[in-house]
């Protein structure tokens, strides 16, 4: 074997700790982020400063990033191969955010879907964070020279931002941050709402059963699985067209690790009900152990408190250097 260690590139990805985690966050993300600590540095964000660019009540924010924070452990990220904190524990995203504010233009952050699609929504509360939020994300980012940063389809733009604010800043004031790639997942599966499959699977649904937490528990699990929408052909089969059947597909391929030939013959002379009882089981198996851990780990505060700490100190540490380096090429005077 080789003395000399390629050194891993390094990964990094953040989640907001607002509501409860889908099963579209846990196969979508999380699960990708337990797989990718083997082969990458990875860096694990709970990113609680982005959260209050829409109002929240601070009793609940405080109670679900523990929350957030616990069910990143409980999927499997471990704390001692990953580097895992809360965002607004490392002063230095907050610092570099308005370093980057001041090189991105209003033009750039005026274009972001995002914030067009938010400040629709939240008409009462359009506030500059959530306009300048790109660049707290650009910091999270490039405070820690990601080469790599896993990202879904809606802040893919938010990625391509920051790039172009890396490049830029490297232009003006010399090398100074890793210009980042993003990430695509090898199995990209999209997880749809169980009540229309046409809808990404949303915990901001206001039908219950249209989605699955990570929490659920097993008989909730089953019941809301009994209850997808299908399409009245009766074949167990991917197609175009059966949109419920491909998701329920999907789902059931990535806890299974089942091809979608095997399934299909699997189930041939098979109806939708036993197909949907057999996802509905097959996935509250697959999350099983995330929510008996999770119980365990919140019950368990000084623990928490022991990781977040660390990763605390650990991220602080890092990002030290990259925000220092920064102040020095901007022209700041070294106290
Ligand atoms: N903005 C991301 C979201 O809303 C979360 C996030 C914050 C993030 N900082 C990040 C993702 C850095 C990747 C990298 O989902």
């Amino acid at each position: 074997m080789s003395e000399v260690q390629e050194k891993k590139k390094i990964i990094l990805s953040g989640i907001q700790p607002t509501g409860v985690f889908t099963l579209g966050n846990y196969i979508g993300a999380l699960k990708n982020w337990v797989k990718l600590q083997e082969d990458y540095n990875a860096a694990y964000m709970i990113a609680d400063m982005h959260s209050l660019t829409v109002r929240q009540d601070p009793a609940k924010l405080r109670q679900q990033i523990l929350s957030a924070f616990a069910v990143v452990l409980a999927c499997g990220v471990d704390p001692n191969k990953s580097l895992t904190f809360i965002q607004s524990h490392v002063h230095q995203h907050a610092e570099l955010s308005w370093i980057l504010s001041c090189n991105t233009q209003f033009g750039e952050l005026n274009r972001m879907t995002q914030f067009k699609d938010k400040s629709a929504k939240n008409a009462d509360n359009i506030n500059a964070g959530l306009f300048t939020y790109p660049s707290l994300m650009a910091a999270d980012i490039l405070l820690y020279q990601a080469d790599l940063v896993p990202v879904g389809a809606d802040q893919k733009q938010h990625l391509e931002l920051t790039r172009d604010i890396a490049t830029r800043f490297n232009n003006l004031y010399g090398n100074t941050f890793k210009v980042p790639e993003p990430y695509i997942p090898k199995v990209g599966a999209r997880i749809m709402s169980l009540s229309d499959p046409n809808k990404k699977m949303s915990k901001s649904d206001e039908n219950q059963n249209s989605f699955i937490t990570i929490l659920d528990k097993p008989e909730v699990i089953i019941k809301k699985f009994k209850r997808a929408v299908t399409d009245s052909d009766m074949e167990v089969r991917y197609a175009e067209g059966k949109d419920g059947i491909n998701n329920l597909m999907s789902i059931y391929s990535v806890v299974t690790g089942l091809s979608y030939e095997q399934i299909e013959k699997d189930f041939q002379s098979k109806g939708y009900g036993d197909f949907k009882t057999a996802v509905g089981e097959a996935v509250a198996e697959h999350l099983r152990p995330v929510r008996e851990n999770y119980e365990r780990l919140i019950a368990d505060k000084a623990y928490l408190e022991q990781c977040y700490k660390l990763g605390a100190e650990k991220a602080s540490n890092f990002a030290n250097r990259t925000l220092t380096k920064v102040y020095k090429k901007v022209g700041f005077i070294a106290k």
